[in-house]
């Protein structure tokens, strides 16, 4: 038979939300994971460029592109902290995959559901090489939509099965506890930072908010914790003290974009930082010991959509979970394009 040129898979969210529990929640994250894994791996091989954004007051738009050489992908995702009063998510997002030989699209999929659990699973898959061994405490500072995928894909990769909630809003803290309250973990609800610090031996700060602010100070984070600071990822937009940082070792993922968009903005462009891929292929040192204090500086990178993308085309035809979209123009005749519009405006033939 022949292929369907004008047809693009298409996933939906509500497939995707179908997807995510067909496969399971957690053995989604650990799969996906796995492909990020596979793709920081060979790190050398990707078109690399720091993602396009178009800044605004009230948030951010950004185009973030990458291929392999074989298949290209990219991803339109937005961050507007304001939208959750209005009833609107903080971030969304939808991705294209495309095949490089002949430019054609091979997949367009919702992102919004896959950007919370791609930055899950690399957060997870950052700790897995740089956390405490054998780490159960993560605290959880910004209990909204990122946090209970951040929270099982620490517990599905590192074993992470306690708990500690904060938010200045108690309700979302409340939420998070509610939503997660099947998965087995130890949840406790903190009333300030300093509360929820106590124990921890990682930290997860995911707070949404246009602006420098200080989530964390110095005097809260003790030796050998680990860092995941996933909020800060715009310029102007940071979680941390820069004191914290100061005494970190500090891993990121594409220095000339984190450098604008990290937490790491806040110091000289030439302070030294590692490269998480270096640190997969062994390259580089990840912990060196057990007082380090390490920060994955996270902003999130196109390769980690790349793999995502990759992850959920892998599993369209075993699932059929997809809908096919017709996308693309295709004449009989390819240079008869303006044939084929006049003919659809013709009554079909008897
Ligand atoms: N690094 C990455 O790859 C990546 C990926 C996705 C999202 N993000 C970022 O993560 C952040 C969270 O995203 P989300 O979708 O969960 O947003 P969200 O709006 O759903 O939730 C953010 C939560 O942070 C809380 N908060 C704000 N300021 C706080 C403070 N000072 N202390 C404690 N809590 C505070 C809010 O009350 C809210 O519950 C955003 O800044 C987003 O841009 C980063």
């Amino acid at each position: 038979m022949l292929p369907k040129l004008n047809v693009v898979p298409f996933v939906s969210v509500d497939s995707m939300m179908k997807l995510v529990n067909t496969v399971g929640v957690e053995r989604f994250l650990v799969e996906l994971a796995g492909f990020v894994e596979a793709d920081f791996k060979r790190w050398e091989s990707f078109d690399k460029t720091p993602r396009v954004a178009s800044h605004s007051a009230e948030g951010v738009i950004e185009l973030m592109p990458t291929s392999d050489g074989e298949v290209y992908g990219f991803k339109y995702v937005n961050g507007h902290p304001k939208n959750t009063r209005e009833g609107r998510q903080t971030v969304t997002a939808f991705g294209v995959l495309a095949d490089v030989g002949t430019g054609y699209p091979v997949l367009l999929t919702e992102m919004t559901i896959l950007t919370a659990l791609r930055t899950a699973a690399t957060s997870a898959l950052a700790a897995k090489y740089l956390a405490p061994k054998g780490a159960r405490t993560m605290a959880i500072i910004g209990n909204g939509a990122q946090s209970e995928f951040q929270a099982l894909a620490f517990k599905a990769l590192l074993g992470v099965d306690r708990l500690r909630l904060h938010d200045i809003d108690s309700s979302a803290s409340r939420r998070c506890a509610r939503n997660l309250a099947d998965f087995g973990f130890e949840v406790t609800i903190c009333s300030t930072v300093e509360e929820v610090m106590l124990g921890a031996e990682i930290v997860t700060t995911v707070t949404a908010d246009k602006q420098n602010a200080t989530i964390l100070t110095d005097n809260m984070v003790g030796p050998g914790i680990h860092i995941n600071a996933v909020g800060g990822d715009c310029p102007g937009k940071t979680e941390l003290h820069a004191d914290i940082l100061r005494r970190s070792g500090i891993f990121v993922e594409y220095p000339p974009q984190t450098r604008v968009e990290g937490e790491i903005q806040q110091l000289p462009v030439d302070y030294p930082v590692t490269e998480l891929w270096q640190v997969m292929t062994g390259a580089a040192e990840g912990r060196v010991n057990s007082r380090q204090i390490t920060l994955f500086d996270s902003v999130g990178f196109a390769i980690e959509d790349f793999s995502a993308l990759r992850y959920v085309r892998e599993q369209l035809a075993r699932t059929g979970l997809y809908e096919e979209l017709d996308l693309l123009a295709d004449p009989d005749e390819p240079r008869d394009l303006f044939g084929m519009l006049l003919r659809a405006n013709q009554p079909a033939a008897a």
